[in-house]
């Protein structure tokens, strides 16, 4: 029997993305954990992990290839992007122009980086998830750059979406006309991730369990929501 292909969890250094791969490779998926610095330990005990190292993500497509070849894997079947996170501080007027530049980099651009090296390494119907959090549907006086870039992200990825579906209806070498294309999801944690000590006083959290699941039902469903909340 082949193998099952795969979940890419990029940004698996992070307080939500080394749960979800834990947590997906502890339900039985394989999951390539991608990160540009060292993984948390958390990760790499976990049976099921490939650690993969890439401080560009442009070069994450090699070394994604590289990696499976080494241990035998097949290719990715499916991405889960997990990068971004959270911040407070000073009101949007005031806020550092630098650290502004910075948070669309990492929170906006990263993620547009990403999909345009990790998609092509998918195949028809594969799924795309995109993690966003509670500040792109409500404006966070304090994190307003981590607002702006949440709202951006959520267009992102529609507009992703809409272009992977138009992509896949114009190729001329498509294998057949119900072949779908790659679908883009966006999931959104409405509230803080349990444990992250990062947000003061949460009024609810999420588990990262319920995180999990909630991924493992799109990863699983072809006609699951384009946006999921959790
Ligand atoms: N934590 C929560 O309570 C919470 C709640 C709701 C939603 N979320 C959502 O979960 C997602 C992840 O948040 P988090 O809390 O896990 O954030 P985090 O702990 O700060 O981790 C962010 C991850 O993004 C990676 N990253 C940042 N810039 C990058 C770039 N330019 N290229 C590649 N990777 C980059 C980081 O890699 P490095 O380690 O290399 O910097 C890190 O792995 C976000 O979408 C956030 O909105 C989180």
């Amino acid at each position: 029997m082949n193998s099952p292909r795969p979940v890419l969890v990029v940004g698996a250094s992070g307080f939500v993305g080394s749960r979800v791969a834990r947590g997906l490779a502890a339900d039985g998926r394989p999951v390539l954990a991608a990160a540009r610095h060292a993984l948390p330990e958390r990760v790499t005990v976990q049976a099921g992990v490939i650690a993969v190292r890439s401080p560009e993500l442009s070069a994450l497509p090699d070394v994604v290839r590289a990696a499976c070849a080494r241990t035998g894997s097949p290719l990715p079947g499916a991405v889960v992007a997990s990068i971004g996170g959270w911040q407070k501080g000073a009101a949007l007027l005031d806020m550092d122009p630098s650290l502004w530049s910075a948070t669309l980099a990492s929170h906006l651009t990263a993620h547009l980086d990403a999909a345009r090296a990790l998609a092509p390494l998918l195949g028809p119907g594969d799924p795309y998830v995109v993690l966003n959090g509670a500040a792109s549907r409500e404006a966070m006086a304090g994190s307003g750059a981590i607002s702006v870039t949440g709202a951006g992200l959520a267009m992102l990825v529609q507009v992703l979406r809409l272009e992977s579906r138009q992509a896949a209806s114009a190729d001329p070498a498509r294998p057949d006309d119900t072949a779908p294309p790659v679908r883009f999801h966006e999931l959104v944690i409405d509230h803080a991730v349990a444990g992250d000590g990062r947000n003061q006083d949460p009024a609810q959290t999420r588990t990262p369990a319920q995180v999990v699941r909630a991924l493992g039902e799109i990863l699983d469903d072809p006609a699951a929501p384009a946006v999921r909340h959790v």
